[in-house]
């Protein structure tokens, strides 16, 4: 990539200049260069003070700190600056305001306030695109381009107007015709019927539950929409300035679900996320890895940079804890075991003022003078240090398959338990398998499973017939399969596939469900080996063995798990949440069956992942645990810059990066 740092793992943040006089710009750049900043992300949020007024330019404090930058050989992912319109422009059009479900205009006064589908607002922003771009390109500190900034943050889904025209235009294309979309849309219930595109709404605050396709579709519109919106900004960038790579920052982290990153992904020249963490997740390690997995998958198992995250504290919670001084370089460490190859935070100088100046960052207002500081300048250390490991790729035989728009099906209204959600199945099976020293691809059931041992296919309640027939081939070729409750359920239009659960994978599986009984929450039954929570159906072994069945209760006797054998191998299916102890020996039958061994054997505690590049490798270790841990391991760890002979002990906290061989 054009000027991006070569023989580091790029480290640096978002930088926002404009928030300080002139005097802290020096002093910012001689921190970074102490701390080893390599990259900074420049001007997200800069729109107001590079265009005050409608079409007047002030370039002036931009061109001085590029330059600045360029002197000190810092790269600048520069941005594009049209996250947040300025005032100006939402006075002139208050037009382009969002409109929540209810009708509420969401005003100007924080940020993103802008309708994704404003045509205003998209010239606007293509406006300020080309004359950044016509002024940068040729920039010697111009390494990137970062487009806009968490896409659907705060402005999707959008209610208003001109969605709803657009929302028209967008189903006429995909369907053609109304007959087809009333066809898609089931509408022959509750006397939806459709005449005209016309009498098409968003689907807007109503009486009772929606439309569930129309749900469905409105989400796929907004984020359609968005990524259009992407590729307006892109083409622009592509063509004014030729070679310099264009990315936005995905949020590919729990909880955030407006966008399907799996189509945005082939969009972005690399792709790149943010990750922060919420109080209630426990102890990071699953989520970091996990998330890891996911931005992966969407990289194609390629390298990915992590924008953004937090030295320390966040500020949008109720209550914002400090991270344990240490935890920002192993946290670091942990994204980059799962493929980073850069370290990237909001924001270098902790602002003084906004809404953010509780927000921690890379400079305190304790200054320098912290020790904050100093784990910062360590980290930049370590990222220097570990420059060698850039372009390697994660080593994994096992894909758990994840998809956004299952994940918005089930969400849709009147589903038949809101106590199953999507990606718990995926996210414990996820964290259970890391215990065990495996590592998952998390990856769309459209990708490419021929070198995968096992595939895992958690609660797909929505899958097409092309990836379920791939997902069937998948244990044809000999990978062991294993399919839980909630999958194979309907089609791309959210149409149950009838004559038996689970739908796509009744035969493949050998399995037929004729109906569900969801557990209310805190319930369980008996099984012949553990328990069930969550879900249960009443269930017969058409043509599997059966090897885990219900013991009592309504569905006393239906089986819980099941395995049968197909091509070279094998398909399991598993009808309930089983405890966590029942599913983790599960789990360790399939991994057996596949023989698919850890990338290391390691304490409790211990994570390891392997980096590889050709003949190259590095054994990435994570000590999550709460005690000092001895791991049998030979090479050179990169972090600590020593040898590793036969062993390296890692205190509470300690990373490693073994280059191995
Ligand atoms: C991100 C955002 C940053 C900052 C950060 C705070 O969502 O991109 O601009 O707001 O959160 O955690």
């Amino acid at each position: 990539m054009r000027n991006w740092p070569d023989d580091v793992l790029a480290y640096g943040g978002d930088y926002n200049p404009e928030q300080w006089p002139r005097e802290v710009w020096e002093e910012d750049i001689a921190l970074m260069k102490q701390a080893g900043v390599s990259f900074v992300s420049l001007g997200i949020f800069s729109w107001s003070w590079l265009e005050p007024t409608k079409g007047e330019y002030d370039f002036a404090w931009l061109d001085e700190i590029m330059g600045m930058l360029a002197e000190a050989g810092i790269a600048v992912d520069l941005a594009t600056a049209t996250a947040s319109p300025p005032p100006w422009l939402t006075t002139a059009y208050p037009e382009i305001l969002p409109v929540t479900i209810d009708g509420t205009t969401l005003y100007p006064g924080s940020r993103q306030s802008w309708c994704p589908s404003s045509p205003i607002f998209r010239d606007a922003a293509r406006a300020l695109v080309t004359q950044l771009a016509q002024r940068y390109h040729q920039h010697p500190a111009l390494a990137m381009w970062h487009v806009s900034n968490e896409y659907a943050c705060h402005n999707l889904p959008c209610y208003c107007d001109t969605c709803a025209a657009a929302f028209r235009v967008w189903l006429e294309r995909r369907y053609g015709s109304l007959d087809r979309l009333n066809h898609a849309w089931g509408t022959a219930f509750w006397s939806q019927r459709y005449t005209d595109f016309e009498q098409i709404l968003p689907p807007r605050t109503t009486p009772t539950f929606h439309n569930p396709t129309q749900v469905l579709d409105f989400k796929r519109f907004g984020s359609d929409t968005l990524l259009q919106h992407f590729i307006g900004e892109k083409e622009i960038l592509a063509d004014l300035s030729p070679g310099v790579p264009v990315t936005t920052n995905f949020m590919s982290m729990t909880g955030f679900r407006h966008l399907d990153y799996h189509q945005w992904a082939p969009h972005q020249d690399i792709v790149s996320t943010d990750h922060y963490l919420v109080n209630t997740l426990g102890h990071p390690g699953p989520e970091l890895a996990f998330q890891g997995d996911v931005t992966r998958g969407l990289a194609g198992g390629a390298p990915w940079l992590l924008m953004e995250h937090s030295t320390s504290a966040v500020n949008w919670q109720p209550v914002n804890p400090a991270k344990a001084l240490g935890q920002t370089i192993r946290d670091s460490l942990t994204h980059v075991a799962h493929g980073a190859d850069t370290i990237g935070f909001f924001q270098w100088r902790q602002s003084r003022a906004g809404a953010e100046k509780w927000h921690s960052a890379l400079v305190p207002h304790a200054g320098a003078d912290s020790a904050r500081f100093r784990e910062v300048a360590r980290l930049g250390e370590i990222a220097a240090a570990l420059g060698e490991v850039k372009g390697s790729r994660v080593e994994a035989s096992v894909a758990i398959l994840y998809d956004f728009q299952a994940q918005w099906a089930w969400s849709g209204p009147a589903m038949p338990s809101a106590d199953v959600d999507y990606p718990e199945i995926a996210q414990l099976t996820h964290r259970l398998l890391r215990e065990r020293g495996i590592t998952c691809d998390v990856i769309h059931p459209s990708a490419e499973l021929s070198a995968y041992a096992v595939v895992i296919v958690p609660t797909l309640y929505l899958v097409t017939d092309d990836d379920a027939a791939s997902i069937r081939a998948a244990a044809e070729r000999g990978a062991q399969v294993l399919v839980t409750y909630v999958s194979g359920l309907v089609d791309e239009n959210d149409h149950v596939r009838l004559g038996g659960y689970p739908g796509a994978f009744t035969d493949f599986l050998g399995v037929r469900v004729e109906e569900f009984n969801p557990l209310l929450p805190g319930d369980s039954l008996a099984l012949s080996r553990g328990t069930g929570a969550r879900w249960s159906e009443f269930a017969t072994a058409t043509d599997a063995e059966v090897l885990i069945s219900y013991a009592g209760g309504p569905v006393a006797g239906s089986p819980a798990l099941t395995c049968r054998r197909v091509g070279s191998g094998a398909a399991w299916y598993a009808g309930t949440r089983f405890d966590d102890d029942t599913w983790r020996s599960v789990l360790g039958e399939v991994i057996d069956a596949a023989g698919v061994e850890p990338a290391a054997y390691v304490p409790a505690g211990v994570e390891a992942v392997r980096r590889r590049s050709g003949e190259r490798s590095w054994l990435f270790l994570l000590n999550h645990g709460a005690g000092e841990v001895r791991v049998a391991v030979d090479g050179y760890d990169l972090v600590s810059a020593a040898s590793v002979d036969s062993e390296i002990v890692l205190p509470p906290g300690g990373c490693a990066a073994i280059r191995e061989g």
